[in-house]
């Protein structure tokens, strides 16, 4: 349902600028197309402020309409067919550079993978935060889309103009394959990270009141970067996290039971390993992510990471 804008709004809106009514049902207060107006007119140029005004109050996100979003300290280049990084997601990245770059030992760069890459947001981040704290890493990307690969090289070239990075890939594979590792090439990595599709089909479609995804995301953003749930969990553990052999992980959820789910899966097929997994909240308070490491390892710092009292820390003997 389109909501209503007051006459009165729409009053106030023109004495600011006739340029800020079409922003409003789009930005959803006077305050945030005030806001919009603002980016748009500093960082276009002029000849483009009507067209970016017009795809705006057609709904179309402002991060595809100005190119680049923040993401830490970089400016990821998002374009339709890839999804616009979130705060959440990065609010976990620099929490976990902080967290390694403190307790990781080794002298050796890090060997992280990142799965469901997108623009290649996580792995730029996590490389940049890395090197700032004077540690190194290995980071390789994927996706199944060609687009999102495309647009992370873009942004892998954007970051090379800044940064010295010689260990940064990205390629396209699924999750889903059962030899997706051998034909990354890939055959040590310390950490897997992703950002999977979490938000199931019922969610997706609900309305926006009920929970549901906002107007613009559900018009402009990749439904295959958004419609998924437990199939994917199930896949990063199954074809990512057993056969590399890797120490740790961190996989972004959307809810608790996505976290349960994670954790007995890990608990049933790689039940000779002493997994430990835990949880925590972003700052938001919803739950954000799911994270493991095995016990007795040097990734057992990663507890840190955790919620103190998120659900699955108790012994978990298997
Ligand atoms: C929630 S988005 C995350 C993108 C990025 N990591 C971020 O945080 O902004 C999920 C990503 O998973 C990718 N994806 C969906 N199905 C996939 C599959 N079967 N294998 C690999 N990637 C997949 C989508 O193309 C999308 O880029």
């Amino acid at each position: 349902m389109m909501t209503r804008i007051s006459r009165s709004l729409i009053r106030q809106a023109s004495k600011y600028s006739l340029y800020l009514p079409p922003l409003l049902r789009a930005a959803g207060s006077l305050e945030h197309a005030k806001q919009e107006l603002r980016w748009i007119q500093n960082e276009l140029p002029k000849h483009k402020w009507i067209d970016a005004i017009t795809r705006r109050s057609n709904f179309e996100p402002l991060q595809y309409i100005l190119g680049t979003q923040p993401f830490g300290s970089l400016d990821i280049i998002c374009k339709p067919g890839v999804l616009i990084p979130r705060w959440e997601t990065e609010e976990w990245c620099i929490k976990l550079t902080e967290i390694l770059s403190k307790n990781y030992k080794q002298s050796q760069p890090l060997k992280i993978l990142d799965a469901c890459t997108g623009s290649g947001c996580i792995p730029l981040l996590l490389h940049s935060e890395l090197n700032n704290r004077k540690r190194t890493a290995k980071v390789i990307g994927f996706d199944f889309s060609k687009r999102s690969i495309e647009i992370a090289r873009e942004n892998l070239l954007e970051y090379l103009k800044n940064h010295d990075a010689n260990g940064i890939t990205f390629d396209v594979a699924d999750v889903f394959d059962p030899e997706v590792l051998q034909k990354l090439n890939i055959i040590n990595i310390d950490i897997i990270t992703s950002n999977p599709p979490y938000i199931p089909f019922a969610d997706y479609k609900a309305p926006t009141k009920l929970n549901g995804v906002e107007k613009s995301v559900r018009l402009y953003e990749p439904r295959t970067a958004l419609i998924g749930d437990l199939e994917f969990y199930q896949a990063l553990i199954k074809n990512l996290v057993i056969p590399s052999q890797c120490k740790a992980f961190v996989f972004e959820v959307g809810y608790a039971e996505q976290v349960e789910f994670t954790s007995s899966i890990l608990k049933k097929l790689d039940s000779n390993v002493n997994w430990r997994t835990g949880s925590f909240h972003d700052s938001a308070g919803n739950i954000r992510a799911v994270v493991g490491w095995k016990a007795n390892t040097e990734s057992e710092f990663l507890e840190e990471f955790c919620d103190k009292d998120s659900y699955s820390m108790k012994e978990m003997n298997y």
